[in-house]
């Protein structure tokens, strides 16, 4: 059976690097491209995590394209303070040998989602970090995104949230690439999913597994331990999210997540509350019929549940190296 088409957009950041293994090792995904952008940690800390995890277990045919430096508006920050220093859990791996494709991000992404719907075979896109590149594809190339099969991005949350009170990390760092992509989505009617907090922190991943996954001698495995160590050494905690990882996984068990279509807007000018992603889970007709800001446009697949030891053993198997 032919695999999904997958392409990625990533922060490598630790789990960003557990979401890249699931994309490149399970045989159910078509990993096509990756496409990297500043956020967890500085963009040329993001492309070198990234191409060392794909050397690592030897998906060097996957084109790795460099994107955004930062956001569009908003000063770049960093979340180091979760990744580590280097943005990846500080292993002291090598340098990869491996280096980025010619072309720039949003040139991959043209290119590969076009090639793929010419097949017949629409690529269902991963953002898994602010969504900066996936606004200037949208805004660059409008009839290319409008053949995109569907996008499952991790970010936002309806009712939790992490880098400020109101806000999710990778849309509090570019609200306006969000609030881009949301659009693109609507008028393009590329359906869209919201893999956010709600369900992000689900997946746990504890340390008596991690022993388990020690004793599998392949470099996918030893990666995968030692970067969910770090985030229990880190966390001072027995277990630790698979995050972004979670969003891949969805690909491959939608029936572990419970969504609802929802209208979603990006608040983009509240004091405390820019970033936030309002879910509108509203259901009287009168109020919405007598709403002065009308229904937002979008309507979003919204993960609000999920069955995280299910997911996370998903994940647990594929890097352990289980055969399907
Ligand atoms: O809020 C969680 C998100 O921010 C994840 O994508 C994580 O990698 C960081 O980028
Ligand atoms: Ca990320």
């Amino acid at each position: 059976m032919q695999g999904i088409p997958v392409v990625l957009d990533v922060d490598t950041g630790v789990d960003d690097a557990c979401a890249l293994l699931l994309a490149a090792l399970h045989p159910c995904l078509d990993l096509r491209a990756v496409t990297c952008v500043g956020g967890n940690a500085p963009l040329v800390d993001v492309v070198r995590n990234t191409l060392t995890v794909l050397e690592l277990v030897g998906r060097t045919d996957v084109p790795v394209g460099v994107g955004a430096t930062r956001p569009l508006l908003e000063d770049p920050v960093d979340a180091r303070h979760v990744h580590g220093s280097d943005g990846m859990a500080d292993l002291g791996l090598p340098p990869p040998a491996l280096e980025p494709d010619p072309r720039i991000a949003v040139e991959l992404l043209r290119e590969t989602v076009e090639s793929s719907a010419a097949e017949g075979r629409p690529v269902t896109l991963v953002p898994l970090a602010p969504m900066t590149n996936i606004a200037l594809f949208a805004r660059l190339h409008p009839s290319a995104f409008g053949k995109l099969g569907r996008v499952v991005f991790m970010g936002g949350g309806a009712n939790i949230s992490n880098a400020t009170a109101a806000a999710e990390f990778n849309v509090f760092h570019d609200p306006e690439a969000a609030a881009v992509v949301l659009d693109a989505c609507a008028v393009h009617e590329v359906p869209v999913t919201m893999y956010g907090l709600d369900v992000f922190y689900e997946p746990k991943v504890t340390d008596a597994q991690v022993q388990r996954l020690r004793a599998v001698d392949t470099a996918p495995a030893q990666l995968a331990a030692a970067l969910i160590s770090f985030h229990h050494r880190r966390f001072a905690s027995d277990g630790a999210t698979i995050g972004d990882a979670g969003a891949v996984a969805m690909l491959l068990a939608p029936d572990a997540v419970r969504t609802e279509r929802r209208p979603v807007r990006v608040e983009l000018s509240g004091t405390w509350t820019r970033g936030r992603t309002i879910v509108d889970t509203r259901d009287w007709s009168g109020d919405m019929a007598h709403d002065p800001h009308g229904l937002s446009p979008a309507m979003v697949d919204v993960a609000l549940e999920i069955n995280g030891p299910w997911v996370a053993d998903l994940w647990l198997r594929t890097v352990g190296g289980e055969q399907w």
